[in-house]
Protein backbone atom coordinates (compact mmCIF):
# COMPACT_ATOMS: atom_id res chain seq x y z
CA UNK A 1 0.00 0.00 0.00
CA UNK A 2 1.79 3.21 -1.08
CA UNK A 3 1.98 6.30 1.49
CA UNK A 4 1.28 9.41 1.47
CA UNK A 5 1.33 12.68 3.45
CA UNK A 6 -0.64 15.67 2.64
CA UNK A 7 0.28 18.85 4.09
CA UNK A 8 -2.87 21.09 4.41
CA UNK A 9 -5.35 18.26 4.71
CA UNK A 10 -7.53 20.40 6.35
CA UNK A 11 -8.51 22.58 3.82
CA UNK A 12 -10.23 22.65 0.23
CA UNK A 13 -7.86 20.57 -1.96
CA UNK A 14 -6.43 18.24 1.00
CA UNK A 15 -9.83 17.16 1.65
CA UNK A 16 -10.19 16.24 -2.06
CA UNK A 17 -6.88 14.78 -2.50
CA UNK A 18 -7.16 12.57 0.22
CA UNK A 19 -10.70 11.09 -1.05
CA UNK A 20 -8.86 10.52 -4.41
CA UNK A 21 -5.97 9.06 -2.75
CA UNK A 22 -7.98 6.53 -0.15
CA UNK A 23 -9.84 5.52 -3.89
CA UNK A 24 -6.71 4.90 -4.91
CA UNK A 25 -5.66 2.52 -2.35
CA UNK A 26 -2.99 5.15 -0.35
CA UNK A 27 -2.75 5.09 3.33
CA UNK A 28 -3.27 8.82 3.67
CA UNK A 29 -1.49 10.49 6.62
CA UNK A 30 -2.53 14.24 7.31
CA UNK A 31 -0.53 16.54 8.85
CA UNK A 32 -2.43 19.12 10.63
CA UNK A 33 -1.29 22.55 13.13
CA UNK A 34 -2.11 22.31 16.86
CA UNK A 35 -5.21 24.04 17.57
CA UNK A 36 -7.63 24.60 20.55
CA UNK A 37 -10.72 24.49 17.75
CA UNK A 38 -10.54 20.84 16.16
CA UNK A 39 -10.89 21.83 11.89
CA UNK A 40 -11.89 18.38 10.28
CA UNK A 41 -15.07 19.92 8.80
CA UNK A 42 -13.97 19.19 5.58
CA UNK A 43 -12.85 15.68 6.40
CA UNK A 44 -15.60 14.19 8.60
CA UNK A 45 -16.87 11.55 6.22
CA UNK A 46 -13.27 9.85 5.64
CA UNK A 47 -11.69 11.01 9.72
CA UNK A 48 -11.86 7.23 10.73
CA UNK A 49 -10.16 6.19 7.32
CA UNK A 50 -7.12 8.51 7.06
CA UNK A 51 -4.22 8.72 9.97
CA UNK A 52 -3.96 12.57 11.30
CA UNK A 53 -1.06 13.45 12.90
CA UNK A 54 0.61 16.75 14.30
CA UNK A 55 3.04 19.31 12.39
CA UNK A 56 3.60 22.67 11.10
CA UNK A 57 5.31 24.69 8.28
CA UNK A 58 6.98 26.53 10.53
CA UNK A 59 9.01 24.17 12.64
CA UNK A 60 11.29 21.67 10.46
CA UNK A 61 11.94 18.96 13.71
CA UNK A 62 7.85 18.04 13.24
CA UNK A 63 8.43 17.38 9.43
CA UNK A 64 11.30 14.64 10.18
CA UNK A 65 9.79 12.85 12.40
CA UNK A 66 6.75 12.71 10.46
CA UNK A 67 8.67 11.44 7.35
CA UNK A 68 11.05 9.29 9.72
CA UNK A 69 7.65 7.35 11.36
CA UNK A 70 5.14 7.25 8.38
CA UNK A 71 8.23 6.91 5.05
CA UNK A 72 5.88 8.02 2.85
CA UNK A 73 6.37 7.39 -0.98
CA UNK A 74 4.79 10.79 -2.12
CA UNK A 75 4.12 13.97 -0.02
CA UNK A 76 2.00 16.61 -0.91
CA UNK A 77 2.54 20.26 0.40
CA UNK A 78 -0.69 21.69 0.45
CA UNK A 79 -0.15 23.77 3.12
CA UNK A 80 0.28 27.75 3.24
CA UNK A 81 -1.44 30.63 3.90
CA UNK A 82 -3.21 31.11 0.90
CA UNK A 83 -6.02 33.86 1.45
CA UNK A 84 -4.17 36.95 -1.32
CA UNK A 85 -5.76 39.48 1.39
CA UNK A 86 -4.27 38.43 4.44
CA UNK A 87 -1.13 38.52 2.48
CA UNK A 88 -0.92 41.85 2.99
CA UNK A 89 -2.01 42.24 6.61
CA UNK A 90 0.61 39.36 7.46
CA UNK A 91 3.62 39.38 4.80
CA UNK A 92 5.95 37.63 7.50
CA UNK A 93 3.82 35.05 8.55
CA UNK A 94 2.98 34.31 4.81
CA UNK A 95 6.57 33.60 3.92
CA UNK A 96 7.26 31.86 6.98
CA UNK A 97 5.09 29.49 5.79
CA UNK A 98 3.97 29.74 2.13
CA UNK A 99 7.91 30.24 1.14
CA UNK A 100 10.15 29.04 3.91
CA UNK A 101 7.67 26.34 4.90
CA UNK A 102 8.64 25.11 1.78
CA UNK A 103 12.61 24.88 2.23
CA UNK A 104 11.80 23.01 5.88
CA UNK A 105 9.79 20.43 3.95
CA UNK A 106 12.19 20.00 1.41
CA UNK A 107 15.45 19.25 3.70
CA UNK A 108 13.34 16.92 5.70
CA UNK A 109 13.29 15.17 3.06
CA UNK A 110 16.73 15.21 1.75
CA UNK A 111 17.62 14.31 5.11
CA UNK A 112 15.49 11.63 5.84
CA UNK A 113 14.87 9.82 2.36
CA UNK A 114 15.71 11.64 -0.69
CA UNK A 115 13.89 9.14 -2.65
CA UNK A 116 10.45 10.58 -1.51
CA UNK A 117 8.38 12.27 -3.99
CA UNK A 118 7.41 15.77 -3.77
CA UNK A 119 4.64 17.85 -5.00
CA UNK A 120 4.22 21.56 -4.40
CA UNK A 121 1.30 23.67 -4.11
CA UNK A 122 2.00 26.33 -6.96
CA UNK A 123 -0.29 29.09 -8.39
CA UNK A 124 -1.21 30.95 -11.46
CA UNK A 125 -1.14 34.08 -8.85
CA UNK A 126 2.59 33.71 -9.60
CA UNK A 127 1.85 34.97 -12.92
CA UNK A 128 0.13 38.12 -11.71
CA UNK A 129 0.41 41.52 -13.51
CA UNK A 130 0.91 38.88 -16.89
CA UNK A 131 3.44 39.04 -19.32
CA UNK A 132 1.64 36.75 -21.60
CA UNK A 133 -2.37 35.58 -22.75
CA UNK A 134 -2.63 32.30 -22.17
CA UNK A 135 -0.45 31.81 -19.45
CA UNK A 136 1.87 28.63 -19.70
CA UNK A 137 4.99 27.10 -17.81
CA UNK A 138 7.38 29.63 -20.17
CA UNK A 139 5.49 32.52 -19.16
CA UNK A 140 7.55 34.90 -16.40
CA UNK A 141 6.19 35.54 -12.93
CA UNK A 142 5.19 38.66 -12.33
CA UNK A 143 3.54 38.27 -8.46
CA UNK A 144 1.67 41.39 -7.38
CA UNK A 145 0.76 40.27 -3.90
CA UNK A 146 2.90 39.06 -0.64
CA UNK A 147 1.35 35.51 -1.46
CA UNK A 148 2.43 35.42 -4.95
CA UNK A 149 6.21 36.67 -4.31
CA UNK A 150 6.43 33.65 -1.56
CA UNK A 151 4.87 31.32 -4.24
CA UNK A 152 7.82 32.03 -6.86
CA UNK A 153 9.68 31.25 -3.80
CA UNK A 154 8.05 27.70 -3.31
CA UNK A 155 8.12 27.14 -6.82
CA UNK A 156 11.74 27.87 -7.36
CA UNK A 157 13.15 26.09 -4.11
CA UNK A 158 11.13 22.82 -5.55
CA UNK A 159 12.97 23.44 -9.17
CA UNK A 160 16.32 23.99 -7.25
CA UNK A 161 15.87 20.82 -5.42
CA UNK A 162 15.26 18.91 -8.15
CA UNK A 163 18.21 20.22 -9.99
CA UNK A 164 20.44 19.89 -6.89
CA UNK A 165 19.90 17.11 -4.81
CA UNK A 166 18.06 14.61 -7.78
CA UNK A 167 14.86 15.18 -5.72
CA UNK A 168 11.42 13.86 -7.48
CA UNK A 169 10.26 17.85 -6.75
CA UNK A 170 7.32 18.84 -9.25
CA UNK A 171 5.52 21.70 -9.44
CA UNK A 172 2.25 22.32 -9.54
CA UNK A 173 0.83 25.56 -11.29
CA UNK A 174 -2.82 25.55 -10.54
CA UNK A 175 -5.17 28.33 -11.70
CA UNK A 176 -7.75 29.18 -9.26
CA UNK A 177 -10.36 26.03 -8.58
CA UNK A 178 -13.46 26.30 -6.19
CA UNK A 179 -15.78 24.05 -4.55
CA UNK A 180 -18.60 23.64 -1.88
CA UNK A 181 -15.89 23.43 0.06
CA UNK A 182 -14.23 26.77 -0.51
CA UNK A 183 -13.23 28.49 2.15
CA UNK A 184 -16.02 31.43 2.54
CA UNK A 185 -13.49 34.38 2.27
CA UNK A 186 -12.98 33.42 -1.27
CA UNK A 187 -14.77 35.16 -3.83
CA UNK A 188 -16.45 32.13 -5.01
CA UNK A 189 -17.87 31.21 -2.30
CA UNK A 190 -19.07 34.23 -0.67
CA UNK A 191 -21.05 35.15 -3.38
CA UNK A 192 -22.18 31.31 -3.59
CA UNK A 193 -23.12 31.41 0.41
CA UNK A 194 -24.65 34.99 0.11
CA UNK A 195 -26.83 33.82 -3.04
CA UNK A 196 -28.18 31.33 -0.93
CA UNK A 197 -29.06 33.77 2.18
CA UNK A 198 -30.51 36.26 0.05
CA UNK A 199 -32.94 33.83 -1.45
CA UNK A 200 -33.34 32.20 2.07
CA UNK A 201 -34.15 36.06 3.13
CA UNK A 202 -31.54 36.00 6.01
CA UNK A 203 -29.18 38.71 4.28
CA UNK A 204 -30.19 42.14 2.23
CA UNK A 205 -26.63 42.75 -0.09
CA UNK A 206 -23.73 41.60 -1.14
CA UNK A 207 -20.70 43.36 -0.94
CA UNK A 208 -17.73 42.68 -3.30
CA UNK A 209 -14.49 44.92 -4.69
CA UNK A 210 -13.37 44.36 -7.80
CA UNK A 211 -16.03 42.94 -10.50
CA UNK A 212 -14.48 43.48 -13.54
CA UNK A 213 -11.17 40.83 -12.09
CA UNK A 214 -11.05 38.05 -14.52
CA UNK A 215 -10.25 34.40 -13.41
CA UNK A 216 -9.35 30.93 -14.99
CA UNK A 217 -11.46 28.74 -12.11
CA UNK A 218 -12.26 25.10 -12.25
CA UNK A 219 -13.39 22.53 -9.51
CA UNK A 220 -11.04 21.47 -7.05
CA UNK A 221 -12.28 17.76 -7.45
CA UNK A 222 -10.80 17.74 -10.99
CA UNK A 223 -7.72 18.97 -10.19
CA UNK A 224 -6.41 16.78 -7.84
CA UNK A 225 -6.69 14.06 -10.02
CA UNK A 226 -4.03 16.44 -11.53
CA UNK A 227 -1.57 16.28 -8.82
CA UNK A 228 -1.75 12.56 -8.74
CA UNK A 229 -0.48 12.04 -12.45
CA UNK A 230 2.44 14.81 -11.88
CA UNK A 231 3.51 12.78 -9.39
CA UNK A 232 3.23 9.64 -11.39
CA UNK A 233 4.76 11.31 -14.33
CA UNK A 234 8.25 9.33 -15.19
CA UNK A 235 9.79 12.63 -14.01
CA UNK A 236 9.31 15.64 -12.19
CA UNK A 237 8.58 18.66 -13.90
CA UNK A 238 6.61 22.16 -13.80
CA UNK A 239 2.44 22.02 -15.23
CA UNK A 240 -0.21 24.60 -15.63
CA UNK A 241 -3.60 23.25 -14.78
CA UNK A 242 -6.64 25.29 -15.57
CA UNK A 243 -9.34 25.22 -17.59
CA UNK A 244 -8.01 27.53 -20.48
CA UNK A 245 -11.54 29.85 -20.26
CA UNK A 246 -11.34 32.93 -18.09
CA UNK A 247 -14.67 34.53 -16.20
CA UNK A 248 -15.31 37.67 -14.12
CA UNK A 249 -16.17 38.14 -10.99
CA UNK A 250 -19.38 40.16 -12.04
CA UNK A 251 -20.12 37.19 -15.11
CA UNK A 252 -19.70 34.60 -11.77
CA UNK A 253 -22.48 36.55 -9.68
CA UNK A 254 -24.95 36.84 -13.08
CA UNK A 255 -24.81 32.98 -12.98
CA UNK A 256 -24.89 32.23 -9.52
CA UNK A 257 -28.17 35.08 -8.74
CA UNK A 258 -29.67 34.29 -12.27
CA UNK A 259 -29.66 30.20 -10.67
CA UNK A 260 -31.92 31.41 -8.08
CA UNK A 261 -34.25 33.36 -9.93
CA UNK A 262 -32.52 36.70 -9.03
CA UNK A 263 -30.78 39.66 -10.79
CA UNK A 264 -27.32 40.41 -9.42
CA UNK A 265 -27.28 44.19 -10.20
CA UNK A 266 -30.36 44.39 -7.55
CA UNK A 267 -28.14 43.14 -4.85
CA UNK A 268 -24.25 43.57 -5.37
CA UNK A 269 -22.83 46.53 -3.55
CA UNK A 270 -19.18 47.68 -4.40
CA UNK A 271 -17.38 48.21 -1.58
CA UNK A 272 -13.86 49.37 -1.37
CA UNK A 273 -12.86 47.80 1.17
CA UNK A 274 -13.17 44.24 -0.88
CA UNK A 275 -10.25 46.35 -3.15
CA UNK A 276 -6.82 45.14 -3.22
CA UNK A 277 -3.27 46.92 -2.78
CA UNK A 278 -2.22 45.82 -6.18
CA UNK A 279 -4.99 43.56 -8.69
CA UNK A 280 -4.46 40.73 -10.88
CA UNK A 281 -6.52 41.50 -13.53
CA UNK A 282 -6.49 38.82 -15.49
CA UNK A 283 -5.86 35.18 -15.46
CA UNK A 284 -5.79 32.31 -18.50
CA UNK A 285 -4.05 28.98 -18.70
CA UNK A 286 -3.11 26.96 -21.13
CA UNK A 287 -2.99 23.39 -20.03
CA UNK A 288 -2.18 22.22 -23.71
CA UNK A 289 1.33 20.38 -21.67
CA UNK A 290 -0.86 18.52 -18.82
CA UNK A 291 -3.27 17.67 -21.84
CA UNK A 292 -0.18 16.25 -23.75
CA UNK A 293 2.30 14.89 -21.09
CA UNK A 294 -0.39 13.92 -18.26
CA UNK A 295 -3.71 13.03 -20.22
CA UNK A 296 -5.28 15.48 -18.13
CA UNK A 297 -8.13 18.10 -18.91
CA UNK A 298 -10.51 19.96 -16.87
CA UNK A 299 -14.07 18.29 -16.78
CA UNK A 300 -16.34 20.70 -15.03
CA UNK A 301 -17.62 23.70 -17.07
CA UNK A 302 -18.08 27.24 -15.10
CA UNK A 303 -21.65 27.12 -15.09
CA UNK A 304 -21.85 23.34 -13.20
CA UNK A 305 -19.17 24.52 -11.06
CA UNK A 306 -21.53 28.17 -10.23
CA UNK A 307 -24.50 25.97 -9.79
CA UNK A 308 -22.74 22.86 -7.28
CA UNK A 309 -21.48 25.57 -5.26
CA UNK A 310 -25.07 27.82 -5.07
CA UNK A 311 -26.96 24.22 -5.26
CA UNK A 312 -25.12 23.19 -1.82
CA UNK A 313 -25.08 26.27 -0.37
CA UNK A 314 -28.85 26.43 -0.47
CA UNK A 315 -29.22 23.01 0.84
CA UNK A 316 -26.54 23.00 3.73
CA UNK A 317 -28.96 26.59 5.05
CA UNK A 318 -32.17 24.39 4.73
CA UNK A 319 -30.57 21.70 6.58
P1 LIG B 1 -6.85 26.27 2.12
O1 LIG B 1 -8.24 25.74 2.03
O2 LIG B 1 -6.64 27.66 2.60
O3 LIG B 1 -6.00 25.26 3.02
C1 LIG B 1 -4.74 25.61 3.51
C2 LIG B 1 -4.27 24.51 4.44
O4 LIG B 1 -2.97 24.87 4.96
C3 LIG B 1 -5.16 24.28 5.67
O5 LIG B 1 -5.25 22.90 5.90
C4 LIG B 1 -4.37 24.96 6.79
O6 LIG B 1 -4.62 24.39 8.06
C5 LIG B 1 -2.95 24.61 6.35
N1 LIG B 1 -1.92 25.43 7.03
C6 LIG B 1 -1.85 26.78 7.06
N2 LIG B 1 -0.75 27.15 7.75
C7 LIG B 1 -0.12 26.02 8.14
C8 LIG B 1 1.06 25.75 8.88
N3 LIG B 1 1.82 26.72 9.39
N4 LIG B 1 1.43 24.46 9.08
C9 LIG B 1 0.66 23.45 8.61
N5 LIG B 1 -0.49 23.65 7.92
C10 LIG B 1 -0.86 24.91 7.68
O7 LIG B 1 -6.13 26.18 0.68
P2 LIG B 1 -6.55 25.34 -0.61
O8 LIG B 1 -7.46 26.16 -1.44
O9 LIG B 1 -6.95 23.97 -0.21
O10 LIG B 1 -5.15 25.32 -1.40
C11 LIG B 1 -4.20 24.29 -1.16
C12 LIG B 1 -2.83 24.78 -1.61
O11 LIG B 1 -2.88 25.09 -3.00
C13 LIG B 1 -2.34 26.05 -0.93
O12 LIG B 1 -0.94 25.97 -0.83
C14 LIG B 1 -2.70 27.16 -1.90
O13 LIG B 1 -1.87 28.27 -1.73
C15 LIG B 1 -2.48 26.45 -3.22
N6 LIG B 1 -3.27 26.90 -4.35
C16 LIG B 1 -4.61 26.97 -4.25
C17 LIG B 1 -5.36 27.34 -5.34
C18 LIG B 1 -6.86 27.41 -5.27
O14 LIG B 1 -7.45 28.02 -6.17
N7 LIG B 1 -7.49 26.79 -4.29
C19 LIG B 1 -4.72 27.65 -6.56
C20 LIG B 1 -3.34 27.55 -6.62
C21 LIG B 1 -2.62 27.14 -5.52
P3 LIG B 1 -5.80 24.96 9.04
O15 LIG B 1 -7.03 24.17 8.66
O16 LIG B 1 -5.28 24.63 10.38
O17 LIG B 1 -5.96 26.42 8.75
N1 LIG C 1 -11.90 37.37 -1.78
C1 LIG C 1 -12.57 38.33 -2.43
N2 LIG C 1 -13.58 38.98 -1.78
N3 LIG C 1 -12.23 38.63 -3.70
C2 LIG C 1 -12.95 39.59 -4.34
C3 LIG C 1 -14.00 40.27 -3.74
C4 LIG C 1 -14.33 39.96 -2.39
O1 LIG C 1 -15.24 40.53 -1.79
N4 LIG C 1 -14.51 41.14 -4.65
C5 LIG C 1 -13.81 41.00 -5.77
N5 LIG C 1 -12.85 40.06 -5.59
C6 LIG C 1 -11.85 39.66 -6.60
C7 LIG C 1 -10.41 39.78 -6.10
O2 LIG C 1 -9.98 41.15 -6.16
C8 LIG C 1 -9.70 38.87 -7.07
O3 LIG C 1 -9.35 39.57 -8.24
C9 LIG C 1 -10.75 37.79 -7.42
O4 LIG C 1 -12.00 38.29 -6.91
C10 LIG C 1 -10.48 36.42 -6.83
O5 LIG C 1 -10.22 36.55 -5.44
P1 LIG C 1 -10.11 35.26 -4.48
O6 LIG C 1 -11.31 34.40 -4.63
O7 LIG C 1 -9.80 35.78 -3.11
O8 LIG C 1 -8.90 34.42 -5.10
P2 LIG C 1 -7.45 34.86 -5.60
O9 LIG C 1 -7.46 34.74 -7.10
O10 LIG C 1 -6.99 36.11 -5.01
O11 LIG C 1 -6.55 33.71 -4.99
C11 LIG C 1 -6.95 32.33 -5.07
O12 LIG C 1 -6.45 31.76 -6.26
C12 LIG C 1 -5.02 31.67 -6.33
C13 LIG C 1 -4.68 31.05 -7.70
O13 LIG C 1 -4.65 32.04 -8.67
C14 LIG C 1 -6.43 31.61 -3.81
O14 LIG C 1 -6.97 30.32 -3.77
C15 LIG C 1 -4.92 31.49 -3.83
O15 LIG C 1 -4.49 30.67 -2.74
C16 LIG C 1 -4.53 30.82 -5.17
O16 LIG C 1 -3.13 30.65 -5.26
Amino acid sequence: MPVAIITGITGQDGSYLAENLLSKGYQVVGMVRRSSTVTMERLEKIQDDIIITQGDLHDQSSMVSLLEEFKPDEVYNLAAQSFVPTSWSQPLLTAEVTALGVTRLLEAIRQVNSKIKYYQASSSEMFGKVVDVPQQESTPFYPRSPYGVAKVYGHWITVNYRESFDIFATSGILFNHESPRRGLEFVTRKISNTVAKIKKGTVKELRLGNLEAQRDWGFAGDYVEAMWKMMQHSVPDNFVIGTGETHSVREFCELAFGYVGLNYMDYVVQDPRFYRPAEVDLLISDPTKAKVELGWEASTSFKNLVEMMVESDLQHLSK
